[in-house]
């Protein structure tokens, strides 16, 4: 915190009036429902994105980040300005989108301090956007929900950023709760805090490192496809969403569909299918179940939703081989990023150097492991 108070003069050559974070965040069961009605049970990382911020009196938001040497600045006044920016696009959509929804805003100076690694599938950017839409509302006196922070950020990534994602990564990041998973109806955005127990086992998160980068991946497709998917069940059965589909449901449309389309919406339908059966055991403190739930995630993501490839399939392959595993599965929107593992406390060392050292064999690649603690979401670090 001091080490950001520090930078921030340097940067801005005065003191920062407050210290605000956002989680980037781990989803353990649900994915790719998001954008189908679906449940999702992500939750908030201690990787996180902290900002300093103070006002500046002007009407243009300057923003700096500790690893970056130069100042982007966004005119308030008119925010469509910067949508190629690589650094500053997220932070114009989001005050484009709350300056949309009629939230007073401020000139202020913003300085980023982003421990969630960029292209990690850990959704940095979502912890960036959300980290921003605080500050900014803050700044301005403008009372905010953290269900309402997360709404804004997604549209901003939707509008602004050309990022056609669901709500999940946003929600996580600001509504998070240490120690606990959020299962989300993300149809509704009616939510509860599950408890995670995890006893003497913790999630292990590993880093792929193969480049990747939402935007140019196949995750709009995969979109496209599921829509298709549903307009073919709307025409034998009354539903909104593919997530309300049920496995007979789907078979009995199976011949209308092309078999690519039919397993793009068989894993939506599982996969709501794991989530329910997941919060079953996760509440009965069924670990070993859990574990074998995450493993069947990962091949229906590998088989029928194809967003794995061969490095997130060889990390959650080299941990089902692993005794001190109990399951193990790709995280996120896939095509690169993390797995997480659900590992017992005392085999995480082997679990790393044996996963790290047969992955760095077959992909070349060396893979980068956190150890996975479940923290609040949005914070007030303090006023300074
Ligand atoms: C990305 C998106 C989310 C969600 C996941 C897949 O993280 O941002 O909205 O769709 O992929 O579950």
């Amino acid at each position: 915190m001091e080490n950001i108070e520090l930078i921030f003069k340097e940067k801005f050559g005065a003191s920062p009036e407050a210290i605000y974070s956002a989680a980037g965040r781990v989803n353990l069961i649900g994915e790719h429902v998001d954008y189908c009605g679906g449940k999702v049970l992500p939750a908030a990382l201690s990787l996180k994105c902290c900002v300093a911020a103070r006002r500046n009196g002007t009407n243009i938001v300057r923003i700096a980040a500790t690893t970056l040497d130069d100042f982007t600045e966004i005119d308030l006044k008119d925010t469509s300005l910067y949508k190629s920016y690589r650094w500053g696009s997220y932070q114009a959509g989001v005050a484009d989108e709350m300056l949309r929804a009629g939230y007073r805003l401020v000139g202020c100076d913003i300085l980023y301090d982003c421990t969630v690694p960029f292209g990690s599938g850990l959704s940095s950017s979502a912890a960036i956007e959300v980290a921003t839409a605080y500050a900014l509302a803050k700044l301005g006196d403008n009372p905010i929900d953290k269900v309402e922070l997360a709404v804004i950020s997604r549209r901003a990534e939707n509008n602004y950023c050309n990022v056609n994602c669901g709500i999940m990564d946003q929600f996580a990041s600001a509504v998070g709760k240490a120690g606990c998973a959020v299962l989300l109806d993300c149809a509704t955005l009616a939510y509860e805090y599950i408890p995670l127990d995890l006893k003497d086992c913790a999630l292990v998160l590993t880093n792929c490192k193969k480049p990747h980068n939402l935007v140019s991946s196949s995750y709009n497709d995969r979109r496209g496809e599921v829509h298709t998917a549903l307009e073919v069940v709307k025409q034998k059965f009354d539903v909104e969403n593919l997530a309300e589909v049920t496995p007979p449901m789907l078979d009995e449309c199976r011949a209308l569909m092309p078999p690519v389309i039919y397993r793009r919406a068989k894993h939506v339908v599982t996969e709501c299918e794991r989530v329910r059966r997941s919060v079953e055991v996760l509440k009965s403190g069924d670990l070993e179940s859990f574990g074998k739930i995450l493993n069947e995630s990962h091949i229906s993501l590998r088989d029928d939703y194809e967003v794995t490839g061969v490095e997130l399939d060889t990390l959650a392959e080299e941990a089902w081989k692993r005794p001190e595993c109990l399951g193990s599965r790709m995280t996120g929107a896939g095509f690169g990023g993390c797995t997480v593992s659900l590992v017992k406390r005392s085999g995480i060392e082997q679990f790393i150097s044996n996963v790290g050292e047969n992955y760095k064999n077959k992909t070349g690649y060396n893979a980068d492991f956190y150890v996975a603690e479940i923290a609040d979401g949005i914070i007030d670090e303090g006023t300074v």
